[in-house]
């Protein structure tokens, strides 16, 4: 049997080409190298990124700001060659996780209407439509959903979490037959 593990860190400022390089597979080019380094840089930014102990380079990142009681989720992505496979919810789970042990109250993120891979993701994890901002997608004139996820400092989210990360192991177990992931 041959182990590894699975790497969720913040990231390092010389690793921004990397994440420019990531974003731009995965999301067209949302956010420049600037936009990264300025992100990176603040205080109320925080950064996630994925990687497997056998190969250093990024595989997926999210982000969420912090403003107030909120975690307000600006990025979620994963490489696609190793899209499917369990990671992007390992990061999300990650980013709820550390929303939590920053005494946040509740995530939102916006997400585009056609974006099913992302939306049954959310939903997943509890996410509830809250509105639709229209046009939102300047590039694309899609609109966007807004979902929210309430109660992240009940005690009942805590045990949600537990429950999450026993179904994320398992999730890497059944796909990687012959490895087993640590977190
Ligand atoms: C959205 C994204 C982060 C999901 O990451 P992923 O690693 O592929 O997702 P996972 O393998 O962890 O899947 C977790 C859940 O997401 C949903 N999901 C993932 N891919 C899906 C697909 N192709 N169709 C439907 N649901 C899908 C499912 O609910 C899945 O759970 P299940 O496997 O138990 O059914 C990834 O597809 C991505 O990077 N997309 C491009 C960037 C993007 O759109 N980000 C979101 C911006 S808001």
């Amino acid at each position: 049997m041959s182990y590894f593990t699975v790497k969720v860190y913040p990231p390092r400022l010389e690793q921004i080409e990397e994440l420019v390089a990531l974003d731009n597979c995965c999301l067209g080019g949302l956010w420049s190298f600037d936009s990264y380094k300025r992100e990176l840089e603040s205080p109320n930014s925080h950064f996630l990124v994925l990687s497997l102990d056998s190969n250093q380079s990024i595989l997926g990142c999210g982000c969420f700001w912090e403003i107030l009681e909120e975690a307000h989720i600006t990025l979620l992505m994963i490489e696609p060659n190793y899209q499917g496979q369990g990671f992007g919810q390992l990061l999300l789970y990650c980013l709820l996780k550390d929303a939590v042990k920053r005494k946040l109250e509740r995530a939102t993120l916006e997400v585009s209407a056609s974006n099913q891979p992302a939306l049954a993701l959310y939903q997943k994890f509890g996410f509830q439509l809250a509105g639709r901002r229209k046009g939102y997608y300047r590039h694309t004139g899609e609109d966007a959903l807004v979902l929210w996820r309430n109660n992240l400092h009940y005690p009942q989210f805590q045990e949600e979490l537990s429950i999450w990360e026993k179904q994320i192991n398992a999730r890497f177990n059944q796909v990687n037959e012959n490895l087993e992931f640590r977190i």
